[in-house]
């Protein structure tokens, strides 16, 4: 079983990043032999997607079109390719994910899926290339706001969901919104965490 982890806070060993390792904490409490890949996307090369439509329109009947760019996203995707389940964790800037959470987001879009859904009237919309299901958690976290407060400060999961359930053919299986961290400490919300993984088993 692998387990990637995709962390989108800029800042390392800070709130976002520690509760995405209690998650593993908990997978691995169940899974103690699960290979684990944690990926600061601030440490990597992503360059913006360019809508240049390569991936989108891209007839291959592989998992993953190919994309334009070459950076560290050629490597990244073969390990969201060799993925059985994902946790992700971003905190929320002015309400929405990360720029880099985003950046990595648009570029998983087209790649990892082709343009042959309809929703409601509107034809081209994302369909998974691959049949390959994933359980994934989100994990989101923010400075002030407290939870009780959530709808108008995360549409941070609601941008993370839509992609791991059009692009990566994901099972969402849990979120949290760890809230208030400033006030509350993010220890506040370790166990919540470590729980929230243990749903991926
Ligand atoms: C540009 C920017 C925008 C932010 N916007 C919000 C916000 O809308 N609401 C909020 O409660 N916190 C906001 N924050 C605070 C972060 O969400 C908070 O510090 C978060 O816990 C940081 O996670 P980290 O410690 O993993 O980096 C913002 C921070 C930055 C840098």
């Amino acid at each position: 079983m692998n387990l990637l982890a995709i962390m989108g806070s800029p800042r390392k060993g800070k709130a976002t990043d520690s509760l995405v390792d209690k998650a593993i904490d908990g997978v691995k409490s169940h899974l103690p032999d699960c290979s684990v890949n944690k990926i600061n996307l601030i440490e990597h090369e992503i360059k913006f997607c360019r809508n240049c439509l390569a991936c989108r329109d891209s007839k291959t009947n592989e998992p993953v079109a190919k994309c334009s760019i070459r950076d560290d996203m050629d490597d990244i995707k073969e390990d969201v390719l060799n993925s059985d389940i994902l946790i992700f964790g971003t905190p929320v800037h002015m309400g929405y994910a990360t720029a880099v959470m985003m950046t990595f987001l648009e570029r998983i879009c087209w790649t990892f899926a082709k343009p042959e859904r309809t929703v409601l009237t509107i034809k081209g919309c994302p369909l998974p290339r691959s049949d390959k299901t994933r359980k994934a958690i989100i994990i989101v976290t923010s400075g002030i706001v407290p939870p009780m407060y959530r709808k108008f400060c995360d549409w941070a999961t609601d941008q993370i969901k839509g992609v791991v359930k059009d692009s990566l053919n994901g099972n969402i299986v849990g979120d949290m919104y760890a809230g208030d961290i400033e006030h509350r400490g993010v220890e506040h919300y370790f166990n919540k965490a470590f729980n929230l993984g243990k749903k991926l088993v």
